[in-house]
């Protein structure tokens, strides 16, 4: 995988940023926006996409790993996410289990915090890996 320092995070960051501006956030009124780099070198983004049936909203999380595996599949290799104001946000509960189907322990996010693997986001996950043993 590419070492964290070689990777541009500030134009991952401004990918999650263009994101977010297409968000549909009208209930919450808290846009996201997410970007990561895919293993083949192709960048994925997504946004939230609320609902009037508020339980049925899409967190970012979900357009992203949709995107990635509808335009070829892949692992992700690094990953941020932003609010509304463009600010680094940490994702969700859920949206770290989305994350660790396609990234598994060794995705990298970007966090308030620097960057950390998915490890350290999300201990002892539960994956694909359970379900073959
Ligand atoms: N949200 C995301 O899109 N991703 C996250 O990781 C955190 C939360 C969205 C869900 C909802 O539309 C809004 O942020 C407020 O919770």
């Amino acid at each position: 995988m590419t070492p964290s320092a070689d990777v541009d995070w500030a134009a991952l960051r401004a990918q999650a940023r263009d994101a977010m501006s297409h968000a549909y956030a009208p209930y919450s009124g808290y846009p996201v926006g997410v970007a990561a780099l895919v293993d083949d070198g192709r960048t994925v983004s997504g946004c939230n996409v609320e609902n009037a049936s508020y339980g049925l909203g899409l967190c970012a999380e979900c357009g992203l790993v949709s995107e990635l595996q509808r335009t070829g599949g892949g692992r992700l290799t690094h990953f941020t996410c932003v609010d509304g104001k463009g600010d680094i946000l940490v994702p969700c509960g859920r949206c770290r289990q989305l994350l660790y189907e396609f990234g598994g322990a060794d995705l990298l996010l970007e966090t308030p915090a620097g960057i950390l693997p998915l490890a350290e986001m999300l201990p002892q996950a539960f994956g694909p890996d359970h379900l073959t043993k």
